[in-house]
Order: structure tokens, then sequence, then C-alpha cells
């Protein structure tokens, strides 16, 4: 499908006079991220305003899962990241940890059809063998399951560590050195640590979207968001919705992204100066 058929999807679902229809409208289809990841951030904070139990506020963040999967399937987004449980996460109250797989298993069995339907591909990123095996033998299946569709990729962080995962690439760089019997001359490219991560083969977030207000980034894909844009909005993740995204994508879309260069190809007022050059005592090359 091309680029405008996959928007007029999300429009299809857009009626007329919906203030997401605005939204979606004002972007621009050949210029949307390639990657999105998002740190689903506000669950605890959302219970405690409403006096619920700090799990109420994780069964209130499945939905917005579900929206933004959707919306960025039918926008046609490559590869979507949802950072759903940190290797720091297991320090929580094991009450608190239990109800997430249970919610994540929940979710896998209530999505599983939209995910075919919707042409998603389930993948995840982390350390899943520390799961509880219930969990991760759903997650496995569903993985499976979706692994020959050709749309959106959603890559669930799970038991993920930014740290952890360049660890764990260059821990694979020795080991493959070793095996060549080639470690005592081992060198190291960025290239070498890319290809060696969880995330391998994919192409590097080009929107990282934090809700809650936090300016953190947690160890979420420390090296992948070298050049990402920053987008953290104060609104709560079970609050976060279809408009919140379109919002998001609107602001990554007035960015000027230089990678560290020039926004624009230098003009001839840029080309070196002789008599400026000279009146500052430097030599023209
Ligand atoms: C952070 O909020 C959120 C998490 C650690 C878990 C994210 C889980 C979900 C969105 C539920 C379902 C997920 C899937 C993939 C089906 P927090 O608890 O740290 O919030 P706080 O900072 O306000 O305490």
């Amino acid at each position: 499908m091309r680029k405008y058929d996959l928007m007029n999807a999300l429009l299809k679902a857009l009626e007329p006079g919906d203030p997401d229809r605005e939204l979606a409208l004002c972007l621009d289809t050949g210029r949307l991220p390639r990657h999105i990841a998002v740190i689903m951030d506000g669950n605890g904070r959302w219970a405690r305003q409403r006096n619920l139990p700090r799990v109420a506020g994780h069964k209130a963040g499945v939905e917005p899962v579900r929206a933004t999967v959707e919306t960025c399937a039918q926008l046609g987004i490559a590869h979507l990241t949802l950072y759903a449980f940190s290797v720091e996460n297991w320090k929580r109250p094991r009450s608190e940890v239990d109800t997430l797989w249970r919610l994540l298993r929940i979710y896998l069995r209530r999505e599983r059809r939209n995910l075919m339907r919707n042409g998603v591909r389930l993948r995840t990123i982390g350390r899943i063998d520390a799961l509880p095996a219930a969990a991760r033998r759903e997650l496995l299946d569903v993985v499976d399951a979706t692994s020959g569709n050709t749309g959106l990729q959603v890559n669930l962080a799970i038991n993920y560590g930014g740290r952890t995962e360049v660890a764990d690439a260059v821990n694979a760089l020795i080991e493959e050195a070793r095996a060549r019997g080639e470690l005592g001359k081992v060198s190291v490219t960025e290239e070498d640590i890319s290809n060696h991560l969880y995330t391998a083969g994919l192409p590097d977030p080009d929107l990282l979207i934090r809700t809650s207000g936090e300016m953190r980034i947690s160890n979420f894909l420390l090296w992948q968001i070298a050049y990402a844009e920053l987008y953290v909005t104060p609104t709560l993740w079970p609050d976060f919705t279809r408009g919140d995204l379109l919002r998001a994508l609107v602001e990554y879309q007035r960015r000027d992204r230089r990678f560290g260069g020039l926004s624009a190809p230098a003009r001839p007022l840029d080309e070196p100066d002789e008599s400026l050059i000279a009146a500052l005592g430097v030599r023209s090359q």
C-alpha cells in the first residue's frame, strides 16, 4: 500500500468534524517518522489522582497501547517501540509486577485478531527469558503468529535496559572475536555495536515520545536515540489519545533535523570570505 492509501485508512476512520481529522490533514505523509519510540509513563499518578491502586493505572494504560498501535498502522509508520517493562521495574512490589504480566496476556489475547487485521508484526526487545513462563509463551506465540505480517512492526521493550543492551552487544562481539581466535586484536566500530543491539536491522527512532512530563530517558534505547527528536507531553499515559499522537507528529514535522550538519545547503554568502580571512590574519587553504 502506498503512503496516501495508508493515510486514507486513518482518514476513513475519522468522521468529518472530528478534531483528529484536522490534525491528520496537517500531516505531510512523505515526512512521517519511520520509527517512533514511546516511554509510556504516568500510570501510577493517573491512579493516585483518582484514589485508585497503582494497578488501576496500568489497566487503564492498555487502551492507549491499542490506539497507538492502530493509529501508527493506519498512518503507515514502519516501526513503533513501546517501553513496557524495564530491567529496573522488578524493584516494584511483586503484586504490581504480576499485574503487569497479567495485563500483557490480556492485551495479547484481546488484540491478536486486530494485530492480524492491521498487518502488524509484533516483536520483543529485552531479556524475555526472565518472564513468567505463561506470559513468555503467549508473547512468543503472538510474535510467531504475526511474523509474516508486513505492516507496522511493534517492538515491545520488556525487561529492557539500554545499558544492558549495549553490554550484551559488546559481550557478543567479544565472543565472536574469541571464536575467530582474534580476541587479542579486536576493535569494534559503531556499526558493529548497532548490528549487535536487540534492535539490529531497525532504523534508529526518529521521534521519542514521553508521557507524564518527566524530562528523562530512563535507560531507554540509549544508543539508538542519538539523533531522535524528543517530545515530552504532560499527558499521563492512560489519558494519551490518538489526538495526542497526531499532535506529537505535527510538532515533529515542525522540527529542523540537522544531524549535526546545517539545515540548508551552504549559500554563496557562507563560502569563505577571503577579505575577512585576511583581516583575521588566517591563511585560506
Ligand atoms: C510507567 O508508569 C508504566 C509502566 C512501568 C508499565 C507500562 C504498562 C502499560 C502501559 C500497561 C500495558 C502494557 C502493554 C504492553 C499491554 P508508572 O507506573 O511508572 O507511573 P508513575 O511514574 O506515575 O508511577
